[in-house]
């Protein structure tokens, strides 16, 4: 797991709603944390804002899980959505059912939306967006003909119940 983070908080931005700085939480703080609950040796981290980290970056994600808030933040994400398996899907925490229409992805943009960006870049890297609300603010997103769909959650409770009956 590669892990980017300014570990400084959020970045300065437009939005009228979020500080810079907020939710810091410092390198050390989240070491501590990942060598508690998980295995920090699976880990690495990236420390740096977006823009200047993922440039210097070859890095080909097998997935992307992204919880960054901000649409500048999601538009320096979505630089590498271009490496991301055409099959995979990106993960977003900033997602609400309401994004998830028969019709299509349907979200506004603005300076505290991520979604305009994941948007334009599913649409520049040729890939036709759709996804799935999953649970909280999590949604997941690949492309309609080639990706492989996430399963709702509730599907696979069903399965992990019906394993277990
Ligand atoms: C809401 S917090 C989520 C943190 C973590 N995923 C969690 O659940 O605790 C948003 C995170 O995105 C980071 N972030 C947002 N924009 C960034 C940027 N442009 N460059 C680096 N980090 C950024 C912030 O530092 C913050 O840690």
């Amino acid at each position: 797991m590669h892990v980017f983070d300014s570990f400084a908080g959020l970045p300065p931005s437009e939005s009228d709603y979020y500080q810079a700085g907020e939710f810091m939480g410092s390198l050390p703080e989240v070491q501590r944390n990942v060598s508690a609950f998980g295995k920090i040796e699976a880990v690495t981290f990236h420390p740096g804002f977006f823009a200047d980290t993922l440039p210097k970056s070859d890095l080909q994600p097998m997935c992307i899980w992204m919880d960054v808030d901000l649409e500048s933040s999601s538009r320096d994400v979505m630089t590498i959505l271009g490496r991301l398996p055409v099959e995979s899907c990106l993960f977003s925490h900033e997602c609400c059912p309401e994004y998830f229409l028969p019709t299509g992805i349907a979200a506004a943009r603005g300076p505290d939306s991520v979604m305009g960006p994941v948007l334009d870049a599913f649409r520049n890297n040729e890939r036709d967006i759709t996804g799935t609300f999953i649970s909280g603010n999590t949604g997941a997103f690949w492309d309609r003909n080639r990706g492989i769909p996430v399963m709702p959650v509730n599907e696979l409770i069903r399965i992990k119940d019906l394993v277990q009956s």
